[in-house]
């Protein structure tokens, strides 16, 4: 059974940049994301670069990471800066108190941060402690990291064996502050915000912590109080996260049935709601869109693996995680001028991860997958879509069956088409104003079942395929695109 979606892609009126930004991830101290995941665990004989797990950089080199965000999160917040930097033998352990209570021995530090980084051919982003820091460990950190000029922490990093300053444009101020961040109220963190954006002088591009989901408040608060200082803040902070069912009770993360299926999609679609309406109330403040939107923590939340330690958020990663991801990506693109940048939490062995290990083995997730395909649209050009699409029903709820976006670079159009529907595929018909293409070719990720996943010691169930386009009829094009797929089209 087939349904219909018609496409209209305006190619002439394409003017927004998708800032490969959008295309981030986060690394924080959690769980088995740094120690296991991207460094070798004690005594392990496989291959890594000073530490570095060499299969790891390799996968994320090719997926490509724009930008990663460290060190939380929550932990952020907890971070002393200080305590990771100098010899390591030297560096005080502290207890990681939001992750499992678990001892930090913080050999993994500044250093070591922005030295991953350069491997995998990232930028950098810093986020600092505001809820049990102070201004001047803020300010000193900054300087610790960018000055070029004499002074107590430029000769500090170069004792410490780094001479010239990183390169890096992103701060974040805080985390979640009206949470685990010191759960204050948006008055007080606003005021707070505007003491540390003062002495953060280094910093190019300060963002401040945002919002949870739908609290409008916090965002109407942040952008009135800081409405006269406009230099203080470029950009504003949002964390959405996808559980298939309520907070207390969120669900496997393998085991599920269509339902789950259908409200899981349908909960990842709100990420467009939320969007809008902290756009609307940022308009209001900004309606040249100068402050960017930043969703440096999105992703699925589900209960972890059986067995694993629940402060470390260990779970697994199916086809559903793959279409989350390219809705997600899909929203953040047509809102490129808001959105300017995301993080998907988080990049290894946590949360909606691109990446899981075990001991030697590593695995690509679905998520991987979606990622490695949407680096078309890193810095293209977002091309404005109208799409009408039928309705996926499940019980008294719908959601589209369709959900898409296009960009241009390189004289090539790329259209990333999730179909959400389990069972239904859809003709899809792509029209082109102002574009004739001449040649098609495309990609898709899908399985047999929703609930595949790749697993350790198995073959892959979720991977990239080849996927076959006919030939378009001068600005129109034809795909009919499988049930519970991800898909990429271009035409040249
Ligand atoms: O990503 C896991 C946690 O989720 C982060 O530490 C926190 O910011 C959010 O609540």
């Amino acid at each position: 059974l087939s349904a219909q979606t018609k496409i209209t892609l305006q190619a002439d009126q394409a003017k927004e940049r998708i800032n490969p930004e959008i295309y981030g991830h986060f690394a924080e101290h959690l769980g088995r994301l740094i120690y296991g995941g991207i460094l070798v665990e004690p005594g392990s004989q496989i291959d890594n670069i000073r530490g570095f797990r060499t299969d790891v950089i390799g996968a994320l080199r090719d997926m490509k990471v724009p930008i990663l965000r460290w060190p939380g999160g929550c932990f952020a917040d907890t971070y002393n800066w200080r305590d990771g930097i100098g010899p390591k033998q030297n560096r005080p352990s502290i207890v990681n108190i939001h992750w499992g209570g678990v001892t930090e021995d913080n050999s993994f530090g500044t250093h070591e941060f922005f030295d991953f980084c350069e491997l995998i051919g990232a930028e950098p982003y810093v986020n600092l402690n505001v809820g049990s820091g102070t201004v001047r460990e803020a300010a000193q950190w900054v300087e610790y990291i960018t000055s070029n000029n004499p002074s107590p922490m430029t000769n500090l990093r170069k004792e410490n064996g780094r001479d010239k300053p990183w390169d890096i444009k992103y701060f974040c101020i805080g985390n979640e502050n009206w949470g685990c961040g010191g759960h204050m109220t948006p008055e007080y963190y606003a005021d707070l915000y505007r003491n540390y954006a003062t002495y953060c002088g280094g910093v190019k591009y300060k963002i401040a912590g945002g919002p949870n989901v739908d609290d409008y408040r916090w965002t109407e608060v942040l952008m009135n109080k800081t409405q006269h200082h406009k230099f203080l803040m470029q950009g504003l902070s949002l964390h959405y996260y996808t559980f298939p069912g309520r907070w207390e009770d969120k669900g496997s993360s393998i085991v599920f049935d269509e339902q789950s299926w259908h409200q899981t999609l349908r909960h990842t679609l709100r990420m467009q709601e939320l969007i809008s309406k902290h756009g609307e109330i940022m308009d209001k403040y900004d309606p040249k869109k100068q402050i960017g939107l930043i969703v440096d923590e999105w992703g699925t939340w589900y209960d972890v693996m059986p067995g694993t330690n629940p402060g470390f958020l260990y779970q697994q990663n199916t086809l559903r995680d793959a279409l989350v991801a390219g809705i997600n990506l899909n929203i953040f693109n047509n809102n490129a001028d808001r959105v300017k940048m995301a993080n998907i939490a988080q990049m290894v062995n946590v949360l909606q991860a691109v990446i899981l290990t075990q001991g030697d083995e590593m695995i690509l997730t679905p998520t991987y997958y979606v990622f490695k395909m949407y680096n078309v649209h890193h810095g293209a050009t977002l091309i404005p879509m109208n799409i009408q699409t039928q309705d996926y029903v499940m019980g008294d709820q719908k959601i589209p069956m369709v959900n898409a976006s296009a960009s241009i670079k390189d004289k090539t159009v790329s259209v990333t088409l999730c179909n959400l529907h389990a069972s239904q595929s859809t003709k899809v018909e792509i029209d082109v104003t102002g574009f004739e293409g001449k040649t098609a070719t495309g990609q898709i990720i899908t399985g047999e079942k929703i609930t595949d996943y790749n697993d350790f010691g198995k073959p892959e169930m979720v991977g990239l395929k080849a996927f076959n386009v006919a030939k378009p009829k001068g600005n129109k094009l034809t795909v009919e695109i499988p049930a519970k797929s991800v898909v990429l089209v271009q035409m040249k």
